[in-house]
Order: structure tokens, then C-alpha cells, then sequence
């Protein structure tokens, strides 16, 4: 008893991580962990496995309270509210590959809509007023000039990223109403890599849409070879060029804003390194990490895609202290790690 009572006194607080079983969400759980927070998780499991949240604890040492709750579930995830007394949220659930959405664009409305929709009214029910949502980069569109700041002009094309653009004027809206809310938005470039120990990473189901999880696959010999989509771009090797981040850089982001932003209101930032790297440079990346030659063919350019895209993450780095730690080798040596340490993910 008496342990449990220091144990509380020293924590920094109690973060809700919704989606907290996800890719990046179970990265943020370990940093979170290790760095003094108390941690509640709620995730319904459409798009991960409880088995990550065995992994978080296998890493830190720690357990935590999780919850299979569909945040729609208003009742459910208001229970979660009323055992736990939450001081910040960190909102990570929802659908996210941009094909699917175009494909089936109601489910994603419905889903990342009523999702965050029921938690904000569940937080404000609670008096919780502090969150961080998961943007993306996605609401910038085509850009007009490169590097992308926070100010450039919004306009996804899809309907993925137009759930992110309704959700961030969801909650300017709401820091419009109540002077005491606090909105963090992290607009994330492309997220990569897994946690060092091979423990936890992205578990993608099926054929994924994404360049590492595909380049991956090409390695482990479950796909042929990586289809690079267009080398006539306006690039330095003519394929498409992005702003590849670390996913545990991307974790610390999170915790930065919740050390950082003292200010009710709106905050906005772009996490990504400021470098592009194109889609030859993480082939030749990976082909370091697993010591081998990954073939390949030039295939037509991918509907929907741009030339480029990388972020100016100068307000981040300003505002909280922010700075990305792994280049593009380490992303590719700890996804491989995880690769070929889970070769069927978290099925056993
Ligand atoms: P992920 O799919 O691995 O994690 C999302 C989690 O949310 C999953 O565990 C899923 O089961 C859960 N979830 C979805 N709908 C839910 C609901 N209604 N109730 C409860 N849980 C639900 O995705 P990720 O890559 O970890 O992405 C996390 C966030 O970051 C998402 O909001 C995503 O849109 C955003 N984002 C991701 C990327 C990327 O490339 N990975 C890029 C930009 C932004
Ligand atoms: N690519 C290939 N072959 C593949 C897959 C991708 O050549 O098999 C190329 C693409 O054409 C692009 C680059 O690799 O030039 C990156 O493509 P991804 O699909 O990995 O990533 P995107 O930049 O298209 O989109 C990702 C996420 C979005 C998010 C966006 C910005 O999927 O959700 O980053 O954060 F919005």
C-alpha cells in the first residue's frame, strides 16, 4: 500500500492513449512509461493485437491498465473515465490507410468522426481538457512550396486525410468555446522503423499499401520484389521523395508536448526530420540493414501520389525542444530487426 502511494506521487500523471495497442501508440506507451507517466490504454483492436501491450510491459517492466473499449462506445469508454482520473489524453485511434478510405470513404467518416466525437464529450463530461491528437501530413495536399510549415494552405484529397482536417477544426472549435482547453495537433510525415529491442512495430495485415512494410516483405521473401512507382518525377533520382521519421522520434514528440505546452488553445506542429529521402534512398537503406541486394521494378506512377514532401519542424524544435535523433539507417535497421525477430508479427 504504502508502495502505491509513492508509486503515485511521482508520476508525472495519467495519460490516456487511445489506439494505445497501435503501431506509433505502443511506441508512445514505452516512453511514456519509462519516463514517469502512468498510463491507461483503450483500443478495440481493429488494427492490432493485445499481444503489443505484452510487449510494452516486457520492455519497461511495467504493467498498465488497458481496456478493449470502441471509443463510439460512449457508456464504455465513460467507465474507463470514471475509474481513472485523467489528466491528459493522447488520441491515436483510428482507420488510417488513405487507399481504403477512398474506397470505402463512409466507414472512414464514421469511424474517426463518431470515434473522436464520443471522447470529446466523454473528456468534457470529466473535466479532462488536455489532448493530443494524431494528424497528418496528408492534410497538406499537393504542396505549392517545400519545406512545409505549419501555415502552408490545407487541403487533403482524400477521405482519410479530411477526417484529420474536420478533427483539427473540431478542436479549434472547442478552444474557441472553453478558454481552459488545451489542443495539441502533430502533423506526422511518414513514420517508420520499430522499437530498438525488435519487441514492438508495425504489424501490418495483408499487402501493405506503405514503402517499409513493403520493403520488408521483399526481404522475407513473402513479395517478389518492391514496385517503385514512377522515376520521372521532378526529384534527384526521379522517385518520390518523403520525409521518412523514426517512430520512437515521433513517440518523444508526444511527450514533449505534454512536458512543453502550458497554454490553453490550439498548438500545431509538424513532426518530421526536415530531410526527404526518396524511395532509392530506403531501398539502399534497407539493402545496408539486411546486408543484401532487394530487386526491383519501375512501375507507373501511383495514382494520388506527389513528387515530394518534407516538413520544416522548426516550430517543434522551438516551442518543444523537439529534435529527431535516428537517420534513415537506424529506421531501417530496427524494422528489419522487428521483421526478422516476428517474421508473422504478433501471431505467435
Ligand atoms: P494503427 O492502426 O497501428 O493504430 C491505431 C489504433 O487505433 C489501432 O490499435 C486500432 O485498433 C485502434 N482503433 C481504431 N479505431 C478505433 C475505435 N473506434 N475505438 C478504439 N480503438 C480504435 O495506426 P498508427 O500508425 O499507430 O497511427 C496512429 C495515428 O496516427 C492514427 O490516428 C493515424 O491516422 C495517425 N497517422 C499515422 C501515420 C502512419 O503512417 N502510420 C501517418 C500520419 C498519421
Ligand atoms: N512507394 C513505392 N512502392 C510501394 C509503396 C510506396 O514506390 O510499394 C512510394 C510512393 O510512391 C511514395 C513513397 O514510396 O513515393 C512513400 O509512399 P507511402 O505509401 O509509404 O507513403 P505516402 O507518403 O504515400 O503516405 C504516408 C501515409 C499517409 C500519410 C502520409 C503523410 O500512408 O497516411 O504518409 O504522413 F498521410
Amino acid at each position: 500500500m504504502e508502495k502505491t502511494e509513492e508509486k503515485i506521487n511521482t508520476s508525472k500523471g495519467t495519460v490516456l492513449v487511445t489506439g494505445g495497442a497501435g503501431y506509433i501508440g505502443s511506441h508512445t506507451c514505452v516512453q511514456l512509461l519509462e519516463q514517469g507517466y502512468h498510463i491507461v490504454v483503450v483500443d478495440n483492436f481493429v488494427n492490432s493485437s493485445p499481444v503489443s501491450l505484452e510487449r510494452v510491459t516486457q520492455i519497461t517492466g511495467q504493467t498498465f491498465p488497458w481496456y478493449r473499449v470502441d471509443l463510439r462506445n460512449r457508456t464504455q469508454l465513460a467507465e474507463v473515465f470514471e475509474k481513472h482520473k485523467i489528466d491528459w489524453v493522447i488520441h491515436f485511434a483510428a482507420l488510417k490507410a488513405v487507399g481504403e478510405s477512398v474506397a470505402k470513404p463512409l466507414n472512414y467518416y464514421e469511424n474517426n468522426l463518431n470515434a473522436t466525437l464520443s471522447l470529446l464529450m466523454v473528456m468534457q463530461a470529466h473535466h479532462c481538457n488536455k489532448i493530443v491528437f494524431s494528424s497528418s501530413a496528408t492534410v497538406y495536399g499537393n504542396p505549392e512550396t517545400l519545406p512545409l510549415t505549419e501555415d502552408c494552405a490545407l487541403r487533403t484529397t482524400n477521405p482519410y486525410g479530411a477526417t484529420k482536417l474536420m478533427i483539427e477544426d473540431m478542436l479549434h472549435d472547442i478552444c474557441h468555446a472553453d478558454k481552459d482547453f488545451t489542443a495539441v495537433i502533430l502533423r506526422y510525415f511518414n513514420p517508420v522503423g520499430a522499437h530498438p529491442s525488435g519487441l514492438i512495430g508495425e504489424n501490418p495485415q495483408g499487402i501493405p499499401n506503405n514503402l517499409t512494410p513493403y520493403i520488408a516483405q521483399v526481404l522475407t521473401g513473402k513479395l517478389p520484389y518492391l514496385q517503385v512507382f514512377g522515376n520521372d518525377y521532378d526529384t534527384p533520382d526521379g522517385t518520390g521523395v518523403r520525409d521518412y521519421i523514426h517512430v520512437c522520434d515521433l513517440a518523444q514528440g508526444h511527450l514533449q508536448a505534454i512536458a512543453k505546452v502550458q497554454k490553453s488553445g490550439v498548438h500545431t506542429f509538424n513532426l518530421g526530420t526536415g530531410h526527404g529521402y526518396s524511395v532509392l534512398d530506403v531501398l539502399h537503406a534497407f539493402e545496408r540493414a539486411a546486408g543484401r541486394k532487394i530487386p526491383y521494378q519501375i512501375k507507373p506512377r501511383r495514382a494520388g501520389d506527389i513528387a515530394a514532401c518534407y516538413a520544416d519542424p522548426q516550430r517543434a524544435a522551438q516551442e518543444l525542444d523537439w529534435h529527431a535523433q535516428y537517420d534513415l539507417d537506424a529506421m531501417a535497421r530496427d524494422l528489419w530487426r522487428f521483421y526478422t525477430q516476428n517474421p508473422h508479427g504478433y501471431d505467435a
